[in-house]
């Protein structure tokens, strides 16, 4: 079966590579608590993972690239936006999949979760919680030669669901999980360089062959950036994958809604925003990073 997704922006990362990185300081964190209301910081990682998780925060400018992918119409008429969203309430029987938080380790592969997440949410969705086919984010980051940018290490978004359309991608698991065809590989804290494309199953237990394993997206588009496009796009056929620059501080997110407030620009970052709501009147995205389920303390969301 073929299935149709979306994409909301393009951009261009850097894959798996290691840059250590000082830590910010509690009078960082102070200062963030101190000048605005909105949201609260703190720091949430154990100590001694903390330096594989912040090496994607490493200050290389990023390019914006622009492929062309199609914008797909927005319709709002009859469609009723509520105050708040949630996918996984919106869908219970998908609920467990939608909110798996993944763990992207040392590696700068949010691109590659964000919309292996989508695709996995969406397809659950759509054969009404059937289909549980977890696709794996190492095969594209292992195999799709287009995605990434030779010496420089860079990812482009739209290759990504390019790659599934064009190649299909096989099911796999988080790190070590020894679940679906390509589990993840890339979450050792101090890996130095991504792993190679085997084009065959990493888990010996999985009995069905990496050709078979492969499913195939139909289509992808991005979504009209106008709010309500968004949203309607949400409640219609699921979450969508988003991009916005990163700053220091989002790293030390615990609660509360996100707005930029210090530090500098690291880099693009991408996850898979679920729904929306408002808080003391401040309206938010509800989304899901891949940071694993110990960063912040919504569990990995944000
Ligand atoms: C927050 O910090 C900025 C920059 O230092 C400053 O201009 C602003 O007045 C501060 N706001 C509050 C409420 O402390
Ligand atoms: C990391 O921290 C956890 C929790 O404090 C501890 O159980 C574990 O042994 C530590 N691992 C290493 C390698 O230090
Ligand atoms: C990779 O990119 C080249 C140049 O844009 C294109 O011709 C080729 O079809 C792409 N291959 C895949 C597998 O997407």
């Amino acid at each position: 079966m073929r299935y149709a997704f979306c994409l909301y922006a393009l951009a261009i990362f850097p894959l798996c590579e290691v840059k250590k990185r000082q830590y910010l300081t509690k009078t960082f964190i102070d200062f963030i608590n101190k000048n605005q209301s909105s949201w609260r910081a703190g720091k949430f990682f154990l100590e001694n993972v903390t330096s594989g998780n912040f090496v994607h925060l490493h200050p290389q400018l990023v390019l914006k690239v622009v492929d062309e992918v199609r914008v797909k119409d927005c319709n709002l008429e009859d469609l009723h936006i509520p105050d708040s969203f949630d996918a996984r309430k919106e869908w219970p029987h998908c609920a467990d999949v939608i909110g798996n938080i993944k763990d992207q380790g040392s590696c700068n592969s949010c691109w590659a979760f964000s919309s292996t997440g989508v695709m996995t949410d969406r397809l659950c969705i759509q054969s009404e919680g059937d289909v549980k086919f977890q696709f794996s984010p190492q095969d594209i980051l292992s195999c799709c030669e287009n995605c990434s940018t030779g010496w420089v290490g860079g990812g482009f978004w739209s290759r990504g669901w390019r790659y599934w359309t064009e190649s299909g991608i096989v099911s796999g698991g988080d790190y070590d999980s020894y679940q679906g065809c390509v589990f993840y590989q890339e979450s050792e804290y101090y890996l130095e360089t991504k792993s190679p494309c085997i084009k065959f199953c990493n888990n010996p237990h999985y009995n069905i062959s990496y050709a078979e394993a492969k499913h195939f997206g139909s289509d992808y588009y991005q979504v009209n950036p106008a709010e309500e496009c968004i949203q309607a796009e949400i409640m219609s056929n699921g979450p969508v994958e988003a991009v916005f620059d990163l700053h220091e501080d989002f790293s030390y997110y615990k609660d509360g809604v996100y707005t930029y407030t210090i530090g500098g620009l690291v880099s693009l970052h991408s996850v898979k925003i679920v729904g929306w709501g408002a808080e003391n009147g401040n309206p938010y995205w509800l989304a899901a990073n891949s940071w694993g389920c110990m960063w912040g303390k919504l569990k990995g969301f944000f």
